[in-house]
């Protein structure tokens, strides 16, 4: 994919961050704030396990970068008093690899394997025997003559982390006693993170600055807690060093971060999709070439959060803007825009007849709109 440059919002940390991160991370489940149901579950599993004093199902966490797998994954150690062992899918290349960890674990250790589903085949399969019978089978020698070696390993608690839990195979995800599914936050919640990395950082903050950088940070505390640093920065250099509601405002404004939280990527394409579409249906390659951007980046980078925004919707003949859209960007819609086509938003009750020419020029004026119901 082509590098894009939106560091402000981006839900992925590169290195440096990581190492931002470490001191900002909540240590036990009682700090941990927001995912309330998966915190009440997770609890609920690990004590019960520690009454009957065996080792916690096997748990996997699910969900979006930043939003506090690894975190959790570290918790669970901690609340466990347990030794943590960290790797990752991508580190395990071959079976032998993780033959490695997994004989040298202690008992109740938690195996925190982050990404778990870039984890190479072979591994996979060992990875079964291991969460089900706590065995690993080692093979000894090459070609015909080799022979798989049974090898009792320690009761340990694999804590599994993906972002696409559809991109496990059944199997393995069936293996895990326990899946949390963490959520984008509320609000509420990202200000009391804010307020905690902010007395941590030993800033002064706001509650209105708190409550204007929470809205900024799209659901996620990575990018609340990257923002948190920028209004910093910002407050130390251009005012008195405390955060207020003005410095957020002109910090975020300068880092081309807007009410909502959408960066300069997303405002060219909502900008382009509202001003040279008129609000669509256009294929996603045609709406990439407008804003001079792959296709990819595209969908992988700004589309996510605006479809989950719901300023853009994903229809077959390509894509439209919502109501929302037009009025988030401040322009007024022209009286064809495609969402006076209620219809497209409506589940296919009445699927509506594939129209050839629609289809050959997406978004290339009203033709698009063929074979979709207009209001009188
Ligand atoms: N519930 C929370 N309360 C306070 N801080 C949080 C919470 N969740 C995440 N954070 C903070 O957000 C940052 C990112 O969290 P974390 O590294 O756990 O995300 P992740 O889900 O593992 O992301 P990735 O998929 O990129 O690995 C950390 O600095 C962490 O301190
Ligand atoms: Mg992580």
């Amino acid at each position: 994919m082509a590098e894009h440059e939106r560091d402000a919002v981006s839900p992925d940390a590169d290195v440096d961050e990581r190492a931002l991160e470490g001191a900002l991370r909540p240590k036990r489940l009682t700090d941990f704030v927001g995912q309330d149901r998966v915190c009440e579950q997770l609890s609920l599993v690990l004590r019960s396990a520690q009454r009957r004093s065996r080792v916690p199902d096997h748990i996997l966490m699910s969900g979006g970068p930043g939003l506090g797998k690894t975190t959790l994954a570290m918790i669970i150690a901690a609340e466990l008093g347990a030794p943590l062992r960290i790797t990752s899918g991508p580190a395990i290349e071959r079976s032998g690899d993780l033959a490695a960890i997994l004989s040298t674990l202690q008992e109740g250790e938690v195996l925190f394997l982050d990404e778990i589903h870039r984890m190479a085949r072979p591994a996979e399969e060992m990875l079964y025997v291991a969460m089900e019978d706590f065995r690993v089978d080692v093979v000894v020698g090459k070609g015909p003559g080799a022979t798989a070696v049974p090898l009792d390993i320690a009761p340990f608690t694999l804590v599994g982390a993906t972002t696409r839990a559809g991109l496990l195979p059944a199997p393995l995800r069936d293996r895990f006693g326990f899946v949390g599914h963490m959520d984008f936050y509320r609000s509420a919640d990202l200000e009391l993170i804010l307020r905690r990395s902010a007395s941590l950082l030993e800033v002064e903050l706001g509650d209105d600055a708190a409550a204007e950088i929470a809205g900024r940070s799209r659901g996620t505390p990575r990018i609340a807690n990257r923002l948190l640093r920028r209004v910093r920065d910002y407050a130390e250099v251009r005012s008195d060093g405390r955060l207020t509601l003005e410095t957020a405002r002109s910090a975020l404004t300068l880092y081309e971060v807007d009410a909502q939280g959408l960066d300069r990527l997303d405002r060219a394409v909502l900008h382009a999709l509202l001003r040279r579409f008129r609000g669509g249906p256009v294929g996603l390659s045609t709406l990439a070439v407008s804003v001079g951007e792959e296709p990819e980046t595209v969908e992988v980078v700004a589309e996510p959060f605006l479809v989950r925004s719901g300023y853009i919707a994903r229809t077959p003949r390509g894509r439209i803007a919502t109501p929302d859209a037009w009025a988030h960007m401040g322009i007024t819609p022209p009286k064809d825009a495609a969402f006076g086509a209620a219809d497209l938003f409506t589940p296919d009750d009445d699927p509506a007849q594939p129209d050839p020419a629609a289809d050959a020029h997406p978004g290339t004026g009203p033709s698009a709109n063929a074979g979709v119901q207009s209001k009188p």
